[in-house]
Order: structure tokens, then sequence, then C-alpha cells
């Protein structure tokens, strides 16, 4: 895990923090729209606000969220990717909307390489799985056998196809060789409320969404997915520990550009992020809640590009070899 602030090196170098006034354009005049597709009160919005809040701050013009759910985020990413590339339209997501669902869509309104131009990566999330409070399993164990048993009532939540949350479902009742019911939502911020309702069984979701809800009591954590425990739930098991060996999986969440976006828009935004990044404060609030910050060299525009190709090149083959058909 990757905690420490290296942005103070990029800062001494006078690269990433050179000041914003000192950039030819005027660029930004007026707000800037970020789009989060998906809805408000989960963890893309999360960390969209907290990031955004900050680079605001450093462009000189309010970034104001905008939550496009529906359709496991692909209408949000689809407006984005065409909106004018002027700058004025910036998308938040994460991998699950631009490399995932690559293999689960017969066929996708946008190309995520094509479409869209990197800014820098916001951070990485740990999955943890969780139940309702009254399910009756007090471990991982109990869970995979209730669950098996259950296979005609069990019900999982997630944020439609391709997102997050269904990747993290979808490989775990793969590995659990079970067939349930799935639950779509517009975003895992409703799902979350359903879930502490009891409206239905599980759901795999990202760390920052669910850590609240389970130290206040209201869900239970049953395992993380994460080959390495989570420091803010020391006493859950990893999955891989708890009996699904080769368990894996953690979704990453960045900012992107229509393509043919300027390319000094591109610098200031990514200068933004950056500044956001090496921020004391912002970065305290989101390693709390688990968020694995990028490094100075992990923000650039170059290496979130190259991690969505990775991301491609991992997760598509997977789901394929899974046996999982796109729709
Ligand atoms: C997901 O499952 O893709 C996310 O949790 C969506 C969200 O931010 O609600």
């Amino acid at each position: 895990m990757k905690r420490r602030n290296l942005f103070a090196t990029a800062a001494a170098a006078g690269l990433a923090l050179a000041p914003l006034g000192a950039m030819a354009q005027a660029y930004p005049t007026k707000p800037i729209t970020v789009i989060v597709p998906f809805a408000a009160g989960g963890p893309t919005d999360a960390l969209a606000r907290v990031l955004t809040a900050r680079m605001s701050e450093a462009l000189g013009q309010t970034m104001i969220v905008e939550n496009l759910g529906g359709a496991g985020g692909t209408i949000g990413v689809n407006k984005a990717a065409k909106a004018t590339p002027d700058g004025y339209t910036v998308l938040f997501t994460h991998m699950g909307t631009l490399a995932v669902n690559i293999a689960l869509y017969k066929t996708l309104p946008y190309d995520s390489q094509k479409d869209l131009e990197p800014i820098g990566l916001g951070g990485t999330n740990p999955m943890v799985l969780v139940t309702k409070k009254d399910l009756p399993a007090k471990n991982f164990q109990e869970f995979l056998a209730y669950v098996k048993a259950n296979q005609k009532k069990a019900q999982y939540g997630m944020a439609g196809i391709g997102a997050a949350s269904h990747l993290g479902g979808l490989m775990l009742n793969n590995m659990m060789k079970v067939d349930v019911l799935e639950i779509p939502y517009k975003g895992t911020g409703p799902a979350l409320n359903d879930l502490v309702s009891g409206q239905f069984d599980y759901m795999v979701d990202q760390a920052v969404n669910v850590l609240p809800q389970i130290q206040g009591g209201n869900i239970k954590a049953l395992g993380v997915s994460t080959l390495k425990r989570l420091p803010q739930l020391p006493d859950v098991p990893t999955i891989d520990e708890a009996g699904l060996k080769g368990y894996e999986v953690t979704i990453w969440n960045g900012f992107f550009v229509p393509k043919n976006t300027p390319k000094d828009v591109i610098t200031k935004l990514n200068q933004a992020l950056v500044a956001a990044l090496s921020d004391e404060k912002t970065r305290a609030r989101l390693i709390e809640q688990a968020v694995d910050l990028p490094t100075a060299k992990e923000a650039t525009p170059e290496a979130l590009r190259d991690q969505l190709k990775a991301s491609i090149d991992k997760w598509v083959p997977a789901i394929k070899a899974a046996g999982v058909q796109p729709q």
C-alpha cells in the first residue's frame, strides 16, 4: 500500500505543482461539471466530492458533481465521452465502466481508450463482502454454506452490469459456485441503504462506502477483497484466506475528459488533481477510508492510460475464462 506523500518530490522538482496562473490559457473561466456515472452517496460520488472540493480551490472555479447513474455507469460515461471537449465536462469513474464492462456487454456506446483522455488516477479501493445484519452467518464459512443452501432465495445487490460491485459479486459467486439473484441499483449508495434495512442479503462494495455502516454495526463484514487484511477491519479475514484462494479485486477510480480536449486543459486539470492528492487534509480523510492514493508518478495522464490498458488486459480474459456471457 502506498501511503507516503511522494508529491513533495514533484513539488521540489518544480514539475507537477507549477502555479496554475503560469499557464497560457485562461481556462477555467466558468464552473466545471464532473459527471459521476452512479447515484449520489456511493463510493464514486464520495471520492469525486472529496477530490473536487480541493481541485476547485486549485482551479479557482467550482467543480459541480452531476450524478448520472444507470446501466452500470454506461449512461454517464457515454454522456461525458460525447460532451464538447473544452474542459467543462469532466468524468470521474472507475475501471468497471471502462474496462470490465467490455467483457460484459455485447456492444458499448463508447470506446474507453479512443473516446476519452485520461487526467489522472484518483485512488484505488479495496472491497468488502458485507451482509445484512440478521443474515444467519457469523463468518465467511457460514456465509458460504448459507448461500449454497439458499440459492433460490439469496439475493445480492450491485450497481448494474459492469459496476465494481458487479465485478466483486460476480467473481465471488463464480468462485463460490452459486447462482443467486442480482438486484441492480443506480449506485451502491442506494443499495447500501437497502442492505442496512435488510432488503437483500449481501453485496461486495468499495470500503469507502461501507466502512461507516460496518463500524456502526448496521451491516456485517465477512471478508475483504485484498490479499492483506485492512487496518480499518483487522478482525475481518481476506476472502482468499477465508477459503476462496486467489480471490482479489481492487477498484481504481480516475478523472477523464472527452477526446480532443486541448492539452493545456488536461495539464491544468492534472495539476489540480495533484494539488488535491498532495493536500494533507484530503489525504488523511481518504486514507482513513482505506483509499490507496497514487504516488506522483502514478497520478499522471500517461500512468492512467497504462492502468486502463492493464485492467482491460486483465479483466476481459478473466471474465471470459469465468464463463460469463456478455449481454
Ligand atoms: C459500483 O459498484 O460500481 C460503485 O459502487 C458504484 C457507485 O459509486 O455507486
